[in-house]
């Protein structure tokens, strides 16, 4: 088991395939987007699996999940997926996505054995989605989602990001949109984890915000406190359900006493916390020729220090060196 001093769990792998991406969120990204890391430095497919595989078979782990940057801009993934639905016991497989290869690609992860996606969009207006991802492609994303849904990647999900100024004001459009195509909306507050630490938590729209926006047009009720289990998102039926909404307060809710999750980015770094200042090495372990229970122990032993919380609300907060985008989502 991934367990740590205060007794969680952790059963919820993700793995970001590449910190590379197509889009230049500006809540993520500068224009210019960032400096890549360097091609040998990035785990190989077959030291993914590996990893993926201990995760699964010696520490627990139940769920993966996989992230960038943009996953879809691996090559290999269509083989990771199916390796690693392969392990014995399977894990659920997902993928968060800004959708934009999923036109082209749903069909064929579904065939190789992934369950679900969650695609990131922020608007409904291709201006705004311009300026927000600063890429002309929203009609991608568009196309990507009903792709992802005709090939059964259910539930579909979308993560939305609200930015005062620029979105704050398609909460309820958003929805309306989301319950008549049947995809399932969850907003997340803004985090300080840009690469330009641009974050000002003054400037983020909370989730009181959003519910109070919601609730000018849905009848939002609450799902149940047992409902949210180590799921981050909070979950509201919209008009007395079926359809659902979720919101994803990290910043001003945060759910860190039920975290079960734990990380592994394109480099090989283990990190138990999305905002930790530190990551355990397990590249070099693989790369020195350790044993499986090696590195397991070395996975261990990085959970193991999982501190209480982000410390977001600490005044000596300081943002991880690494960006979310080399983090993975
Ligand atoms: N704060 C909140 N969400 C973010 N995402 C990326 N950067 C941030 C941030 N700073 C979102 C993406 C994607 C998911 C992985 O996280 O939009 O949906
Ligand atoms: Fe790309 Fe996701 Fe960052 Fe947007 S938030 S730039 S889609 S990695």
């Amino acid at each position: 088991m991934l367990l740590d001093t205060y007794g969680r769990v952790a059963t919820d792998l993700r793995v970001s395939l590449t910190d590379r991406c197509n889009l230049r969120c500006t809540y993520c990204m500068p224009e210019e987007g960032l400096r890549w890391l360097d091609r040998p430095d990035l785990l190989t497919d077959d030291e993914i699996v590996r990893m993926v595989r201990i995760a699964v078979t010696d520490l627990g782990v139940t769920d993966v999940r996989f992230t960038g940057g943009e996953p879809l801009l691996r090559p290999g993934l269509a083989r990771i997926v199916a390796a690693c639905a392969a392990l014995e016991p399977r894990p659920r497989l997902s993928l968060t996505s800004n959708g934009i290869g999923l036109g082209r690609t749903a069909a064929a992860l579904r065939e190789a054995g992934l369950d679900r996606v969650n695609v990131s969009l922020d608007t409904l207006r291709p201006e705004v989605f311009r300026t927000l991802t600063r890429r002309d492609r929203h009609h991608d994303v568009l196309a990507g989602l009903r792709a992802a849904a005709a090939a059964g990647l259910a539930p579909v999900k979308i993560n939305t990001v609200l930015m005062r100024g620029l979105n704050d004001d398609e909460a309820p459009d958003l929805l309306a949109w989301a319950v008549e195509h049947g995809y399932e909306l969850r907003f997340i507050e803004q985090m300080p984890l840009d690469a330009q630490h641009g974050w000002e938590r003054t400037g983020m729209v909370t989730a009181e915000e959003i519910l109070t926006s919601l609730r000018t047009r849905f009848h939002l009720t609450p799902e149940g406190a047992t409902a949210r289990a180590s799921a981050p998102a909070e979950r509201w039926l919209v008009d007395g359900g079926p359809a659902r909404v979720g919101v994803i307060a990290s910043v001003t809710r945060p759910f860190c006493r039920a975290c079960d999750r734990t990380r592994l980015t394109a480099d090989g770094q283990v990190r138990n916390c999305l905002f930790a200042r530190e990551e355990s090495d397990l590249r070099a372990a693989l790369r020195s020729g350790a044993r499986d229970t090696e590195i397991a122990e070395r996975w261990r032993a990085a959970m193991w220090g999982k501190k209480a919380g982000s410390g977001l609300d600490d005044p000596a907060f300081r943002q991880p060196d690494r960006p979310m985008s080399a983090i993975g989502g």
